[in-house]
């Protein structure tokens, strides 16, 4: 089984990550915590904080520019703008349509997509299938988050973990033999309560009394979802590989969703990669959730890190739960 009939990958990237930072020091000073525990159980030292004023809509709008000039693109060649964010700026309309204004990008179609920490690649494998089947010739793909507004500032356990920041990829057909190769995209809804936002939807709609419960916050049950995590990110990247009919020894490069770096050794571990072929930034932005492979992919491809025919694999994990990864040769 092959994934798509004819070659599409991503051919740029960009990414936008806000100016101020928020050290493990800083927190310290908020919660009951300590650098040492903070960079010992997660590997974060540092996370980015969008200033008042600056929206979703805003940091993705600025990842597409720098993606569509590294695709030599305007936004008037893209056809759909999907942005993958638990944080957009509003309910209705989507942040992708706001991004789409922000563009100019006036001949696209334009939808958010909801899958957390995984959206980004669920986003990258919605664009390559619609363009596989004739639909669309260039979708930008846009992970964004603003986290830091719908963390609890007060909860030590969840607000040393989440960063804000904007990742973007626009995704083409591309050169014979490169791009999209394997996938494997799943989901596992009774896991759903470990890692919620319980107010501010149709069910629990955002009053003042569950504003001050802490309802409109972040809740998470860490170790269900680092357990979850350390089973699901192997075994995805593994299926993902089958498909792509790929050993995993010929694989150049993996990113992984930033979350913890333990969790990360335990899926390159299991999939038998040396260190150097593993990208890692979260201490610099703690886990930005969709934004996070987005981000990475970015700073990858803009250090030299990825060289046209390497083998490539992303894997994204996170609430709802769902799990999603790809295999590409990068073109
Ligand atoms: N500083 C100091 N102590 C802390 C902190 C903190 N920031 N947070 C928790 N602790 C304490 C706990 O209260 C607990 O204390 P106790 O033993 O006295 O009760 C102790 O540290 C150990 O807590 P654990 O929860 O067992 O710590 P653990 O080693 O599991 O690490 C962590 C917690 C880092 C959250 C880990 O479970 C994890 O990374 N889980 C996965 C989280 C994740 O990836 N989430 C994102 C998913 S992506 C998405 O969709 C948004």
């Amino acid at each position: 089984m092959t994934m798509l009939n004819k070659p599409v990958g991503i051919i740029g990237t960009g990414s936008y990550v806000p100016e101020k930072v928020l050290t493990n020091a800083d927190l310290e000073t908020m919660v009951d915590t300590s650098d040492a525990w903070i960079q010992e159980r997660t590997g974060i030292k540092e996370r980015r904080i969008a200033p008042e004023g600056v929206n979703a809509s805003d940091m993705a709008t600025e990842a597409a520019k720098k993606a569509l000039e590294a695709a030599k693109l305007t936004a008037e060649d893209i056809d759909c703008i999907i942005v993958a964010t638990l944080t957009g700026d509003m309910a209705i309309p989507s942040t992708a349509c706001l991004v789409q204004a922000n563009l100019g990008a006036t001949k696209a179609a334009a939808f958010d997509l909801s899958a957390a920490c995984s959206g980004y690649v669920y986003s990258l494998i919605t664009a390559s299938s619609y363009i596989n089947a004739g639909l669309f010739k260039n979708v930008l793909v846009i992970g964004v988050e603003v986290l830091s507004r719908v963390v609890n500032w007060e909860d030590r356990n969840t607000c040393v973990l989440f960063g804000d920041g904007a990742g973007a990829a626009v995704v083409s057909t591309v050169e014979a033999g490169y791009g999209m190769l394997g996938m494997d995209m799943g989901a596992d809804g009774s896991g759903g309560m470990h890692l919620c936002i319980p107010s501010g939807g149709t069910a629990l709609p955002p009053t003042t009394e569950r504003r001050e419960e802490g309802l409109t916050f972040i809740h998470m049950n860490g170790q269900e979802v680092y357990k979850f995590a350390v089973k699901t990110m192997g075994k995805t990247v593994l299926k993902a590989l089958e498909m792509a009919n790929m050993k995993v020894d010929e694989l150049d490069f993996f990113i992984p969703h930033q979350a913890n770096t333990r969790i990360i050794k335990s899926a390159a571990d299991r999939l038998h990669l040396t260190e150097d072929k593993v990208f890692i930034n979260l201490p610099k932005y703690g886990n930005t959730s969709a934004a996070s492979i987005a981000i990475a992919l970015d700073e990858a491809v803009r250090a030299g890190q990825l060289q046209k025919g390497d083998n490539l694999a992303v894997a994204g994990f996170g609430a709802g739960l769902t799990w999603a990864s790809l295999v590409m040769k990068w073109c």
